[in-house]
């Protein structure tokens, strides 16, 4: 699918690393129904697409995503009820179902402007890793809406009480270092070193077992909401799932190294998954 033209995002595939660019520069990479319907379509694909081992979000020029299109998603469909209901639901489904259960890791670059509705996907993601000087806003306050769709719940998700409150109720803009402290991402690096960190965060995760890495991060999105008996049975079930699912038995590999070979350490570094 490498090939195939879009006309508001771009996939380029790299070693294992598929960079899918939200690619309307000239609009801040606001997301429009056209690149909704397209995201819907490329994540699709590269859900079971073998090139795939990691996916990188990220925008092209000097956003990430200036959020949801005031113009296309919001003014243009107001009195259109069904292009409304279609135009929502493709949002939804790539922001939300598709990436969350994007079934490889997914690392949000965020290397400019993110507003509103560009949370949405950022919580998405696995990882995010920003640029020190992106600048971050829950702007609705700003034109007299709320954060709506999954943006607020979302932000709870991530973020502090206190941190949610003053930000989206002042509008307030806060940059990279800024969103690593209130946890929206996992680092922020000097924009210069931004897509060499991404690349070698993207290569660690490579060379994992990634049937483990899977279920990992399935388990941490389960049960981020759940009581702690549910989260037990869940896991408990997961942990046997994981056993009968994985053709490498990563399990028993792991265990026969560290115990009958004693050829490593399984808390400083993987199993070899060459044997
Ligand atoms: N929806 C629709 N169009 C948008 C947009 C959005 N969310 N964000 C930017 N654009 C468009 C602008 O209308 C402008 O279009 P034009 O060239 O046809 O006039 C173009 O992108 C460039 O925007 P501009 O404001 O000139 O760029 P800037 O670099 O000076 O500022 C931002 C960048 C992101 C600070 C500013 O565009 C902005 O505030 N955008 C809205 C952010 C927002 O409130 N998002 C929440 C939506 S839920």
């Amino acid at each position: 699918m490498g090939e195939k033209a879009y006309q508001a995002v771009k996939v380029e595939k790299e070693d294992g690393i598929t960079w899918v660019i939200l690619n309307r520069p000239e609009k801040r990479n606001a997301m429009n129904p056209t690149l909704n319907r397209e995201m819907v379509e490329i994540l699709g694909e590269l859900a079971v697409d073998d090139e795939t081992a990691v996916l990188v979000l990220t925008g092209a020029g000097e956003a990430f995503s200036a959020g949801m299109d005031l113009k296309e998603f919001f003014r243009d469909v107001d009195h259109d009820p069904a292009a409304r209901f279609r135009a929502r639901q493709d949002a939804h489904r790539w922001q939300v179902h598709l990436l969350r259960h994007f079934p490889k890791p997914t690392i949000a670059m965020v290397n400019g402007w993110c507003f509103g509705g560009a949370f949405t996907p950022l919580v998405s993601c696995d990882f995010a890793i920003a640029a020190e000087d992106a600048t971050f806003g829950l702007s609705e306050v700003n034109w007299g809406i709320i954060p709506g769709g999954y943006v607020t719940k979302d932000l709870t998700l991530v973020m502090s009480f206190r941190d949610v409150m003053y930000y989206v109720v002042t509008g307030k803009t806060f940059d990279g270092r800024k969103a690593a402290e209130l946890k929206v991402v996992n680092e922020a690096v000097p924009r210069q070193e931004l897509r060499a960190r991404v690349v070698a965060l993207a290569n660690d995760l490579k060379k994992l077992n990634p049937f483990t890495v899977r279920a990992c991060k399935e388990a941490v999105r389960a049960t981020w909401t759940m009581s702690l008996e549910e989260a037990f049975e869940y896991l408990s079930a997961k942990q046997d799932q994981l056993r009968f699912v994985d053709p490498e038995r990563g399990r028993e590999k792991a265990l026969h190294q560290f115990l009958d070979e004693k050829s490593f350490r399984s808390g400083l570094e993987p199993y070899r998954r060459s044997e």
